[in-house]
């Protein structure tokens, strides 16, 4: 059998070719990074949960018209999606006042935005993906106006959907990245949701406690990231409570503390 060809390697994922032309394979690691990697380091099981939390999520979003790169989830790290040419913006949607916002701007953690903020940075390690604002983009052609149009409008879509599905769930949507991506037919493109949306990319506290259930318990060495990523995963009905995928055996044995006493969701 030959080997597959690998197209990309970022921090948490890599690209390999697809089955059919315009499309790849998208494999999700345990790696975990912070603060433009440097800090690095593993979480248990986290490509299986994001794997299978992102099909969930942009399966839902594509229920309610948001076009985006998920075909299918091929097995328990790997989905085949739509190859795009990645828009080279991160799509920042704050609801409630976090991480480099309160830093920049001396805000306390937790202040609920009068209203949703979208923000910009321009994807590049190198300079450790600046913020960038709309006019910096129009002038250096990373995305015509028309595209920003069309993503900052699913960027709202996307932030009301999401809003309320974790708010059923007991979690409060803080923050979150979008990146976009697009696809050509000819001399003309479409834009079209890309990457993850997992509690990778994500802040998710629990509605009642304030606890949170993302990647800031890696990125502040607060412990039970592999807790937390399973708890979003088991509120969203993809987990049993006994911590398995229904019909998988996730490789996840230490995986009981402190978050598994959340309330369970209200239905
Ligand atoms: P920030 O407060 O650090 O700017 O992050 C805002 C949101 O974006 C947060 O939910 C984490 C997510 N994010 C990423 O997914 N990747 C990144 O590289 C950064 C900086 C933030
Ligand atoms: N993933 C990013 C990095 O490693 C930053 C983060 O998520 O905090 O640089």
């Amino acid at each position: 059998m030959s080997r597959r060809r690998q197209v990309y390697e970022g921090k948490a994922k890599i690209l390999y070719e697809g089955p059919e032309p315009g499309t790849l394979i998208q494999y999700f690691k345990d790696d975990a990074t912070a603060f433009n990697a440097q800090k690095k380091g593993t979480i248990n099981g986290k490509g299986v949960i994001n794997n299978r939390i992102s099909e969930y999520v942009f399966t839902r979003l594509a229920h309610i018209g948001i076009p985006t790169h998920f075909i299918r989830r091929l097995n328990m790290r790997e989905q085949l999606v739509r190859q795009v040419e990645i828009i080279p913006i991160e799509v920042i949607v704050r609801n409630v006042a976090a991480g480099s916002l309160t830093k920049r701007l001396g805000i306390e953690e937790g202040e609920p935005l009068p209203h949703t903020l979208i923000e910009y940075c321009y994807k590049d390690d190198a300079l450790g993906d600046p913020f960038v604002s709309e006019e910096e983009i129009a002038c250096f052609n990373w995305a015509s106006h028309e595209e920003m149009q069309d993503i900052s409008s699913m960027a709202i879509r996307i932030n009301d959907f999401l809003c309320g599905m974790f708010a059923a769930i007991g979690i409060r949507l803080i923050d979150f990245k979008l990146e976009f991506g697009r696809i050509w037919d000819n001399d003309f493109s479409r834009t079209i949701l890309a990457d993850e949306i997992s509690p990778d990319g994500c802040r998710l506290w629990d509605i009642a406690t304030g606890e949170k259930l993302d990647k800031d318990r890696f990125r502040r060495d607060l412990g039970g990231e592999e807790q937390a990523y399973q708890e979003v995963a088991r509120r969203l009905g993809l987990l049993q409570d006994d911590g398995q995928s229904p019909g998988e055996v996730l490789d996840m044995s230490a995986h009981r503390g402190r978050l598994r006493s959340s309330p369970k969701p209200k239905k």
